[in-house]
């Protein structure tokens, strides 16, 4: 059998660890891995050259220049995982949260918000949810995410936003859930991995420098993981998760999640990555 080749995008100037880890984990499971690197001149000719040589390709980071290289090769032709228009609705948090009520998945109470002032502010006494979380309908690594304890508060959040991002992006006042911060990784709809943060900061980031402990997958969250599998197009997907009441209940989700939550398990994920992809390749000739 041919050895599948897969491209392998990520987005620094000097190889990072991790890509030197998929590159040697590859070779250990017989995959070529080529990289794409959106740190380098985005030279058309080169990429349609390397592009034609791949079977699939994963994108491994989740910045904006990374995705353009994404869309660059899904031009191209080729088939991208994660597929770029998921990051425009899939993880868009707002149609997240509608997609939950459809399919009875529950969310935190949320309301999306106007961009100016006057209606934010009546908009946010109306929702009467204090502290109220605020986020953007996108952003990553919580730098968009924050807690109001009142409407005063929200708009200096708000305003940071904007300042900080770009000016007047849609953002979400959400009900705030008092719960520690859970996380599961699957793969094709498999849970690969689970890890929950139990720290006193109310917002869990980053998948290394924290301590981990891993969970149970109960009947309930096993309910809810399957009608997650059918809303999102994310194969490689982080779950972020909370529980209420003591029943579990959806934050959001997430495309290129991290692989690092335990070191013991780093390797382990990215190699079932790799294996989940050429399995893709496979039955795409099929
Ligand atoms: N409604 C909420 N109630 C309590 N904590 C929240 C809520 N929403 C987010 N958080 C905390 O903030 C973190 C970041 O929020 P999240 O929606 O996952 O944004 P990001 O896309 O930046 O990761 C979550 O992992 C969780 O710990
Ligand atoms: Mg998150």
């Amino acid at each position: 059998m041919a050895r599948t080749t897969i491209g392998f995008i990520t987005n620094h100037r000097f190889l990072a660890d991790e890509d030197k880890k998929f590159l040697r984990i590859a070779k250990k499971v017989g995959i070529n891995l080529v990289i794409f690197n959106a740190a380098e001149k985005f030279d058309i000719k080169e990429l349609k050259k390397k592009a034609k040589k791949c079977q699939i390709i994963f994108n491994d980071e989740a910045d904006y220049l990374a995705l353009e290289l994404a869309k660059s090769l899904e031009v191209f032709g080729c088939k991208v995982i994660e597929i770029s228009k998921a990051f425009y609705y899939t993880e868009d948090k707002w149609l997240l949260y509608l997609h939950c009520l459809k399919n009875k998945i529950p969310v935190p109470k949320t309301t999306l918000l106007s961009t100016d002032f006057v209606s934010i502010k009546k908009e946010l006494k109306d929702f009467n949810q204090f502290p109220v979380v605020l986020k953007r309908i996108e952003g990553f690594h919580g730098d968009f995410v924050d807690k109001a304890d009142d409407i005063k508060e929200a708009v200096v959040i708000i305003k940071r936003f904007w300042e900080k991002g770009e000016d007047r992006f849609p953002i979400l006042a959400q009900e705030f859930i008092d719960s520690y911060s859970y996380r599961v990784m699957t793969i094709g709809g498999e849970v690969v991995q689970t890890a929950v943060k139990k720290s006193d900061n109310w917002k869990a980031t980053g998948g290394s420098a924290s301590r981990f402990w891993k969970f149970k997958v109960d009947k309930e969250l096993r309910a809810i993981l399957n009608k997650i599998k059918k809303i999102t197009d994310i194969v490689i997907c982080g779950i972020d998760l909370a529980k209420k009441d003591g029943h579990w209940i959806l934050i959001e989700v997430n495309a290129e999640p991290s692989f690092k939550f335990f070191d013991s398990e780093y390797n382990l994920v990215i190699e079932k990555t790799l294996k989940h992809l050429r399995s893709l390749v496979s039955k795409k000739k099929r």
